[in-house]
């Protein structure tokens, strides 16, 4: 295997040196005697300058070098007078390892729309959107899990199969090896799970929250960051099928300390992402401009890529209870001239992403984080507030997305916990493994889920979750 890469060429270049090198040609162009081939091998955004004294080769040879092929090339390392770049590589032998018919190859040397590019997405990682997106998500990946790791937090692998619904019925996918042909059913004429392959209903987990907490309660600081699902049909922007989610939970810490907990993190990972990878963010960040300049102003950001980064990392999130958020959007004039899509009455109404982002951008102008909703439309375990309406839950709230972490400290009381339980119609019984860590050795604690791939949208500028992960899945579709 040739180990060298562009990115190595490129930061360390020693001219006159002969290398060799791999992959993909992103364009040839040039005249009857020489051609300029613009390589890309993943490594970064920039292409090396390949230059090929036409004389030399096999026409046959030439003529496989097209978009999308895959060479081979040992050559000279010389300084160039180019605008684009400041060395070049002189080819001496080129191998074609896999050519690519341009009569076939979707992707052309030209701007394709990013939903021709979601249908081709095996070829789309090729892209210089693409290949940015994909490397800042993996350079995310490793900077949340160097920031637990650095602050004392073990990573736990939570079940992603489970018998357990974490967060309220009919949303989950079922998971079963029954003949869907012919089930087995009871003497109810019911379909009896007891023959499914585990002796019982299971699902796909909407969250690692639960089986999080029971490691929190012994290991004092975990976290999990693994893939989940939720079968809601909302075809949006913002929702995907299957996403992947980090949820910290934190023994011993109240809803302050998993706010601080969330906003350093959340500061550390955009400061790492805009550290590492600065050509890549400069890159989307000029496309973003250029995306935006075809849109009607009030559907422009009002903010590049980079300014919104910044947005996040310099300032302090503002911090108000829901009551107080309501108040401020019943008397905003977006609500009262009734351009929300869904008008504020009071304590009680959920908040759309609309009203989210009026608050971030409008009214505050930072960040902000929403706490103490009301208990009717958060989950069981949240800890009830002494008020008994409200719950001590937190939203924390971007620009532009609106939800991008929820969290709250959880209800560490087993009589309260229970109370919550039959209130909410949560089945007791089959989470009798979650209620017993708060029979033996109870203790307050706190933690959060943030859903990568808006976090991800966040980084990149993306305004679809589609783009941000590899292969998405959403109703009406699991292609690749
Ligand atoms: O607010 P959610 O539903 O919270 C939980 O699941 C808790 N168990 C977390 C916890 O306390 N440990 O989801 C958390 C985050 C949301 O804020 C959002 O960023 C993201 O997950 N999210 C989604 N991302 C993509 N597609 C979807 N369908 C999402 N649903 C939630
Ligand atoms: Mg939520």
């Amino acid at each position: 295997m040739n180990k060298l890469r562009i990115i190595d060429i490129i930061t360390n270049p020693k001219i006159n040196e002969v290398i060799n090198i791999n992959g993909w040609v992103r364009t040839r162009r040039g005249s009857k005697d020489i051609s300029f081939v613009a390589l890309n091998d993943g490594s970064t955004i920039k292409n090396l300058q390949i230059v090929v004294e036409l004389s030399k080769f096999k026409e046959d040879l030439i003529k496989k070098i097209t978009t999308g092929s895959c060479i081979n090339v040992e050559g000279v390392i010389v300084s160039s007078s180019g605008s684009e770049q400041t060395l070049e590589i002189n080819a001496k032998k080129i191998n074609i390892l896999g050519s690519a018919d341009s009569s076939e190859y979707p992707l052309q040397p030209k701007k394709h729309s990013l939903e021709f590019l979601r249908e081709k997405a095996h070829l789309r990682f090729r892209t210089n959107t693409f290949s940015a997106i994909f490397r800042i998500r993996h350079g995310l990946t490793f900077a949340i899990h160097n920031y637990f790791n650095n602050n004392g937090y073990l990573n736990i692998h939570t079940p992603i199969i489970t018998g357990a619904d974490a967060e309220g019925a009919g949303e989950m996918f079922r998971v079963s090896n029954l003949d869907l042909n012919n089930l087995p059913k009871n003497e109810k004429n019911n379909i009896d799970f007891s023959k499914d392959f585990f002796g019982k209903q299971t699902n796909l987990t909407v969250s690692g929250q639960l089986e999080a907490e029971l490691g929190a309660l012994a290991l004092g600081k975990v976290y999990t960051f693994g893939p989940t699902f939720r079968a809601e049909n909302s075809n949006t922007s913002r929702h995907l099928s299957e996403f992947w989610m980090i949820e910290p939970e934190t023994a011993f810490a109240d809803l302050n300390d998993n706010m601080d907990l969330a906003e350093d993190f959340l500061k550390y990972c955009i400061t790492y992402c805009m550290e590492k990878y600065k050509d890549d963010l400069n890159f989307l960040n000029h496309r973003l401009e250029e995306e935006e300049k075809n849109l009607k102003k009030e559907e422009r950001s009002g903010m590049s890529l980079l300014e919104r980064l910044n947005f996040i990392v310099k300032n302090t999130f503002e911090r108000i209870t829901y009551t107080k958020a309501i108040e401020i959007l019943k008397n905003s004039k977006p609500n009262k001239k009734k351009r929300f899509k869904f008008i504020i009455n009071g304590f009680g109404d959920d908040l759309q992403s609309e009203h989210e982002r009026y608050l971030v951008e409008k009214k505050f102008g930072k960040p902000v984080i929403i706490t103490d909703y009301p208990k009717g439309i958060k989950s069981f375990y949240m800890k009830m507030n002494e008020d008994n309406l409200t719950v001590r839950a937190m939203d924390i709230l971007f620009p532009l997305i609106g939800e991008m972490v929820g969290g709250s400290q959880r209800e560490e009381n087993l009589e309260k916990l229970s109370a919550r339980m039959s209130e909410m119609g949560v089945d007791q019984k089959e989470l009798w493994w979650y209620m017993e860590t708060r029979k033996f050795g109870t203790c307050k604690h706190s933690g959060f889920g943030l859903g990568f791939e808006r976090l991800m949208m966040f980084i990149t500028g993306m305004k679809n979750i589609r783009d941000v992960i590899p292969f998405p899945r959403t109703p009406q579709n699991a292609e690749f």
